[in-house]
Formats: C-alpha cells, structure tokens, sequence
C-alpha cells in the first residue's frame, strides 16, 4: 500500500534517477542502525524455510539478483529486508562509467525493464574495501555473493587474467562467487560461454582460490548464463561446468524483445515478467543435464510466490529476483519466503 504510493512517486522520473533516489534514501536509512534492526524484525523470514548448499545457510530461499547493488553500498538494508542471500555486482577489476545515458527503461503494463547500462561499477577494490566494512561490522549478514565480469576494453583472449585478477580482490570477501558471462551490454561478453574461453577462466578462477584464506577457499564459484542460448550451447556449457564450477544460475536477461512491443527497438537486455518462461525453460534443460544434485539457482521473471515455485519446480535450489523487487517492493522478499514456509 505505501510502497504503490512511493512507487507512482518514483516512478515520475527516469529509470536510473528512480534508482539513485532510491540508492540514497536507502544509504541514510542505514547511517540509523536501530532503524534498521527494526527493519530486520519486521521483515525476518520465517524459520522453517532455511536451506544448506556449498556449506553455507540460506535463511530463505529468495534472494538478490545481481545488478540492484553493483557496487555494495545497501547491503545492510537489503539483508534487513530478508533476502536469503545477495549478489553484489557486477564488479570488474577496473572502476568503469558504463555506456552513456538513457539506459534503463521501464515496462510497466508489461511488468518489464531493459537495461544497456554496461557494467558500471567502482571497481574491485572499492567495493573489496566496502566488503572489509561490512565483514567486520558485526551484522547479521546472509550469504554474500559477489559477481564478477570483464572491464569492457579487454579482449576475449585476455578474459581469463581479467576475471582472475578481480576475483582475487574481492573473492576472499565473499561466501560465493558468480562469474557473469551473459550481459548482454559488453560485446562479446557471450562468446565466453563457448567452452574454450568457460574452460580457462574457470580454472584461472578456481587456481586463485587455493590461495584464498579459510573459508573463502573453500567457497563455490557458480557460473551465469543467457537465457538465448540454443540446446547444443547449453549441452556444451553443462559439460564444462558440471567438471569446473560448483554451481549455475540460470538466467541473465534476454536480447530477445518480441514479448514487449515498445521494447523492440530499445537496445539491452530485457528482465521481468515476460522473460519468465524463457529462463525456467533453459534452467529446466541445466536440470536435466546436470543431475538432481547439482546447485542451480533460478532467476528471471520472478514476480510472486507462484513463480518462486515453478523456478522450484522446473530445478531451482535457490531463486533471485531483481525486477519483481522494483515492481513489487521492499516486503516481496519477506512474502515469498513466507509463502514458500507455509506451502512446505
Ligand atoms: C541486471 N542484471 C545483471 N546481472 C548481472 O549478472 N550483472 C549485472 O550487473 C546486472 N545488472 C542488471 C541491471 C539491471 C537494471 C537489471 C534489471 C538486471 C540481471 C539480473 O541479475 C537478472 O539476471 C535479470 O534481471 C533477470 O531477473 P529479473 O530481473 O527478471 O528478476
């Protein structure tokens, strides 16, 4: 109810100033701490829901999808608000500008965005530096996963130092690390999910975190993929991933505008509800090819409680959403997980 008011407020100007507005109410909420412990009270998720994966508890299943929190300045209002865990990013080693303004749209009667906003970020060592903040801040954070990808300038045969290098930065900070291979705004960013280019960076990858301190070494390194992928490029990605990576989410954003007719023409990648059925049918294909008991997460198009159980249903262990947070507000989190207590 007070969200709907807000969100017509927000919702009057452009895209990404909504965000910054956003971004800077949420920076003054968390200079208050008992504001925010009292935030955490109401909007805890229920117990019952909890779930363990790569050695690590997820007090609900719903989490943050990459993207809302690039550069890790709301992490305590977002584990306040009862994400299960939270994916902060895309980093890359270099801070980047990103690509140039307007670039990010919003989709309302289609409960849609498009984003081209190009990885624009602080930097590894910046947001390394937050992650040390928040680390020995005392909080009750859940499960922190940091996503990494590629300064825009560097070339497809050089991705594999790139990633490895901003790994090593912020990779000790964090419980768990996603290797972004499907933005659809750094050119070429896709073709390093063909198997030659997944294969190296992964093992760069998992050669740095033998390195890491205990418990980052042991910490899993998961693996984002495209929803526009054909079946034999999904067979292809499996078998590398099944041998070097400890997880998978499925999806980014799509390329593909047709659901959403005033989209066609905006460049970038498409998420929110029309994006559904297209990335629960790619992780319904991870599912199959990767056994029951490997860890997916499921993302894309999440907007209620119902299609948190078909991403559960379809092989999901964990969800995210990003989209159905700006349309559905600040106590979603909170409502899916409880939805999902009471229907177990
Ligand atoms: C994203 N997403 C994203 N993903 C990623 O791996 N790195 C990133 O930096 C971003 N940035 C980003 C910005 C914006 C504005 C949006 C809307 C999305 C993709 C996001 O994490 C998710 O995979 C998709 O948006 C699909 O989920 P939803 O939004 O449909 O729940």
């Amino acid at each position: 109810m007070i969200y709907s008011a807000i969100r017509q407020l927000l919702f009057l100007v452009d895209a990404e100033s909504a965000h910054e507005i956003a971004e800077r109410q949420i920076l003054r909420i968390q200079t208050v701490r008992s504001l925010v412990d009292l935030i955490a009270a109401a909007c805890r998720p229920p117990a019952g829901g909890s779930i363990n994966l790569w050695g690590l508890t997820f007090r609900s299943a719903v989490g943050l999808a990459a993207g809302f929190d690039k550069n890790a300045t709301m992490v305590r209002l977002l584990a306040a608000l009862g994400f299960g865990f939270i994916e902060v990013g895309t980093v890359t080693l270099e801070p980047q500008a990103g690509n140039p303004r307007p670039r990010l749209f919003r989709f309302p009667a289609e409960r849609a965005l498009v984003n081209r906003l190009g990885f624009n970020n602080d930097g590894a060592r910046v947001v390394a530096a937050r992650l040390d903040v928040l680390r020995s801040g005392g909080d009750d954070l859940p499960p922190l996963f940091v996503n990494v990808g590629k300064n825009r300038e560097v070339p497809l045969d050089r991705a594999s130092e790139a990633y490895r290098a901003c790994y090593e930065i912020v990779g000790p900070l964090a419980d768990g690390v996603v290797v972004n291979l499907s933005s659809p705004n750094t050119p070429g960013l896709r073709d390093l999910q063909r198997a030659q280019h997944l294969t190296a960076i992964l093992e760069a990858m998992r050669s740095a975190r033998t390195s890491f301190p205990e418990p980052a070494r042991r910490q899993p390194i998961l693996v984002k993929i495209a929803p526009d992928l054909t079946d034999a490029e999904i067979v292809e990605i499996c078998e590398v991933v099944s041998r070097l990576a400890d997880g998978l989410v499925a999806t980014n954003t799509t390329t593909d505008h047709a659901a959403v007719a005033a989209a066609r023409d905006v460049a970038g990648g498409l998420s929110g509800a029309p994006l559904f059925e297209k990335s629960t049918y790619v992780l319904r294909q991870v599912r199959r090819l990767l056994g029951p008991s490997y860890p997916l997460i499921g993302v894309g198009g999440i907007m209620n409680a119902e299609d948190v159980r078909k991403k559960i249903e379809a092989g999901a262990n964990l969800v995210q959403l990003y989209t159905g947070f700006i349309y559905g507000g600040p106590t979603l989190p909170r409502r899916l997980a409880k939805d999902l207590v009471h229907r177990s």
